[in-house]
């Protein structure tokens, strides 16, 4: 049976990704409780003992503002974390799956970024996860470098944008400013899980973008979230001018699924759709805890 094993089993995708591997293969995930990803020693013993055939990174330091402020903590686990999961993958002959982001490109390009645009990060998370990557590039060849956008879904464990709107618009809120100049690519955890686990039986390594199809401004991302949940609040839009934070964010964070679309494989489906499925399901959470 190939095994799976799982660094920041415990986080928004991590959580989610869990309920989607089938029983073909064993799985074990790991919190920073038990193995903390910057520890080399810590993160041995676990191969050692595991051997696994597939290792998924989906841990690391998320929060961008955090990060910028903390840009040492942020290298240690985004990056050195990331090289320590490699030379043991190396070493052990495991295929390492890690998930980057729309942060690594400077965010200029006008249109939704493809694999192999130039990186140019603006920010430490940026930075950190492109340095991540160049290590896995140099040191191994079998690797999925999978870059995601603008995650949704997971409930309790999602803290981002969707559900902070959905939550304010839940709330009836009478009306909430909404950046417009900001894009990105909304990314459902639930067919982001999937599409990994799927992408891992192709053999076929390499960089790949995969988001759901289509990209949005902040804006016409809380448009939509209020149409699916029928709110009267008002969405103002806004500068990013008006909101003053620590770290910059890229104007155009979109990515587009080049290599995956190409690759005929499968196709992920368009935002809108999988938004509303997502909050369908979020709606029936949140009723149930009442
Ligand atoms: N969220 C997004 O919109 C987004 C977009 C693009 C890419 N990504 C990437 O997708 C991956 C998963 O993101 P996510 O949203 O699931 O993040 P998350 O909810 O913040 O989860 C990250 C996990 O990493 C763990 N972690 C942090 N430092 C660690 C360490 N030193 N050793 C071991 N574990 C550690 C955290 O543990 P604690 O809970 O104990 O801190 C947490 O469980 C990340 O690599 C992220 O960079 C996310």
């Amino acid at each position: 049976m190939q095994k799976i094993l799982i660094f920041g089993g415990n986080g928004q995708l991590g959580n989610d990704f869990k309920k989607y591997i089938p029983d073909k293969y064993y799985s074990k995930g790991f919190d920073r409780d038990i193995v903390d990803i910057r520890n080399y020693l810590e993160v041995e013993n676990i191969f050692k003992e595991y051997n696994p055939d597939f290792v998924f990174n989906f841990a690391a330091i998320t929060d961008v503002d955090y990060c910028e402020e903390h840009p040492s903590e942020a290298y240690e686990t985004n990056t050195m974390g990331t090289k320590n999961i490699a030379i043991c993958c190396k070493k052990y002959g495991s295929t390492l799956i890690f998930i980057s982001t729309g942060a690594v490109f400077s965010g200029g390009k006008g249109k939704p970024y493809i694999e192999t645009d130039k990186r140019g990060p603006i920010n430490v998370y940026g930075k950190t996860k492109k340095e991540a990557e160049d290590i896995i590039l140099k040191t191994l060849t079998k690797f999925f470098i999978v870059r995601c956008g603008w995650l949704f879904g997971g409930f309790t464990k999602d803290k981002k944008f969707v559900r902070k709107i959905a939550d304010k618009l839940l709330e009836e809120e009478e009306e909430i400013c909404v950046v417009n100049d900001k894009y990105g690519s909304p990314t459902y955890t639930a067919d982001f899980s999937e599409g990994l686990l799927k992408i891992i039986e192709f053999n076929n390594y390499g960089v790949y973008h995969m988001v759901n199809e289509g990209y949005c401004s902040r804006y016409e991302c809380a448009r939509e979230i209020k149409k699916i949940l029928k709110s009267n609040c008002k969405i103002i839009p806004v500068s990013s001018e008006n909101f003053k934070l620590k770290a910059k964010r890229p104007t155009m964070e979109a990515i587009e699924n080049y290599n995956l679309n190409n690759s005929g494989y499968f196709k992920m489906r368009k935002w809108e759709v999988a938004l509303n499925d997502y909050l369908k399901n979020y709606l029936k959470y949140k009723n149930g805890r009442q």
